[in-house]
């Protein structure tokens, strides 16, 4: 599989603070297509945000360790949340020497719907993230699940300046976790994150590399501004 390293491994091995269980640097973000797949954005954007996307496409070979998920999991935690909440749990589980680590990576890929399983089999990491819907003082936190969304987007980011590929899912079967990792039942389990080196997606099902080299959409900006005329009118009664 190809391997996203970049030309220049001297310099960014020589700035990374180590490197990964397979002997792959930090800091070197895929920028190539068919591995980097950027966003045509209406403006420009920083390309760490255009950059970051959600491939199904991940190279078996490529094994992280726990210095690096938590590195990833540190950033997570960097999040803003409400009151400083910090309403985040996580289950990780990772492939390669560490029996434990590779375990609970088996028991969250157990716990994917078979949808997933088929591409995320090669994902060097699998992540679940978990809210707490409580605050510290018991009151509700209405916000905890816009916080796990922000703890995921900060450690996708973290993942993609590390020259890792991230997939979010919801794809999963939520008691099968719950029961797999003796996740209490007040906390919910909002994703799971695929978490890899990106690979081609030559060796994916002809229906999975379709969708993985179709045109990346979002919708204007104009159109999500309910101040305007155009956002009420593409908003619609159905929306
Ligand atoms: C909460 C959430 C759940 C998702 N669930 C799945 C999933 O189960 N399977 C999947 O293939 N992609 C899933 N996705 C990925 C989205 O389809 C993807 O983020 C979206 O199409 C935008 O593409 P991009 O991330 O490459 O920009 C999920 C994304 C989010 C944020």
């Amino acid at each position: 599989m190809t391997r996203p390293t970049a030309a220049s491994t001297a310099a960014s091995t020589a700035a990374a603070p180590h490197d990964d269980a397979s002997g792959h640097a930090f800091g070197e973000p895929a920028t190539q297509p068919p591995l980097a797949r950027p966003a045509p954005t209406a403006t420009p954007i920083h390309p760490l945000l255009a950059g970051r996307w959600s491939p199904r496409a991940f190279d078996r070979d490529r094994t992280i360790n726990e210095a690096q998920m938590m590195r990833l999991l540190e950033a997570a935690t960097w999040a803003p949340s409400c009151a400083n909440g910090q309403p985040w749990r996580f289950v990780a589980g990772w492939r390669g020497d560490d029996a434990e680590a590779q375990a609970r990576w088996q028991g969250v890929f157990d716990g994917l719907e078979p949808g997933n399983q088929r591409w995320c089999d090669a994902a060097a990491a699998l992540v679940v993230m978990v809210a707490s819907p409580r605050f510290a003082n018991g009151k509700p936190n209405a916000w905890s699940w816009h916080d796990v969304g922000a703890a995921g987007m900060a450690m996708a980011l973290q993942a993609h300046v590390d020259g890792l590929a991230t997939h979010p899912m919801a794809g999963f079967v939520a008691d099968r976790l719950r029961a797999s990792f003796a996740i209490p039942a007040e906390l919910q389990i909002v994703a799971v994150w695929a978490i890899g080196g990106p690979a081609t997606p030559d060796g994916l099902p002809d229906d999975l590399r379709a969708r993985e080299t179709a045109p990346r959409i979002r919708r204007p900006v104009v159109e999500l501004l309910l101040h305007s005329a155009s956002a009420r009118r593409a908003s619609g009664p159905s929306a």
